[in-house]
C-alpha cells in the first residue's frame, strides 16, 4: 500500500508495506522504464517535477525497506489469510498517521487471475482507501498510471481529511 502527506506545495508519497513485495522495483520502474535485474533495499528518495505530472504538482517518493516489518512478520508467521494479513496492513497504516491510502498489488506478472473482487469489499470498508491497482514491475503494467492515481489521492482526496492533530 500507498500512503501520502499532503502539503501545499508538493505531495509526498510514501510506499510502507512488507518486505519483497516490489515497492523498490516500482519506483525504479518508473523513473527507468524498465524492470530493474538488481534492486538496492531502498531507492533513492527522488523528485518527480511538476511538469512531467498530469497534476502538475512536483511528487516526492520516499522509499521504505521492509517498513511495518515487525508487526507483519507475526501476522506471516502465523499464515493467516491475505485478507487479514491485508486488513491489519491497513489498520497498521492508520494507525500511524490518518493519510489517503491506496492499495497496490504488484506483480501482476505472476498471477492469471486478478484479486479485485477480494479487493473491493476491503476498500469499502475504510474511506481512507482512495483506490486499488494492479500492476506489474516486471511487464511496466500501470506504473504511470499508480503513481498518477498515487497523486491524485493525496491532491484530491474523497475521504477524511488529513489532519496530523487528529489521530483517533
Ligand atoms: P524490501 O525493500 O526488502 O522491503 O523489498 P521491496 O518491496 O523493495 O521489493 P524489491 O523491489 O526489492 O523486489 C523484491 C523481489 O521481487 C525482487 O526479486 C524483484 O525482482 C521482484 N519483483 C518486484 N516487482 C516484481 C514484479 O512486478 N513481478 C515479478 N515477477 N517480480 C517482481
Ligand atoms: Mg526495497
Amino acid at each position: 500500500s500507498v500512503s501520502f502527506v499532503p502539503n501545499s506545495h508538493s505531495s509526498r508519497l510514501f510506499l510502507p508495506s512488507t518486505a519483497k513485495v516490489g515497492k523498490t522495483s516500482l519506483i525504479m520502474s518508473l523513473v527507468s522504464e524498465e524492470f530493474p535485474d538488481v534492486v538496492p533495499y531502498r531507492a533513492e528518495e527522488i523528485t518527480i517535477p511538476a511538469d512531467v505530472t498530469p497534476e502538475r504538482v512536483p511528487t516526492h517518493i520516499v522509499d521504505y525497506s521492509g517498513t511495518l516489518s515487525s508487526l507483519l512478520f507475526c501476522i506471516k508467521c502465523m499464515s493467516w489469510s491475505y485478507t487479514c494479513h491485508l486488513l491489519v496492513l491497513i489498520q497498521g497504516c492508520l494507525c500511524v498517521s490518518r493519510v489517503p491510502l491506496i492499495l497496490v498489488g504488484n506483480k501482476s506478472d505472476l498471477v492469471e487471475h486478478s484479486s479485485m473482487e477480494t479487493i473491493l469489499p476491503i476498500m469499502n470498508q475504510y474511506s481512507e482507501i482512495e483506490t486499488c491497482v494492479e500492476c506489474s514491475a516486471k511487464n511496466l503494467k500501470n506504473i504511470s498510471e499508480l503513481f498518477y492515481y498515487a497523486q491524485k489521492a493525496v491532491l484530491h482526496p474523497t475521504g477524511p481529511l488529513y489532519c496530523p492533530e487528529k489521530k483517533d
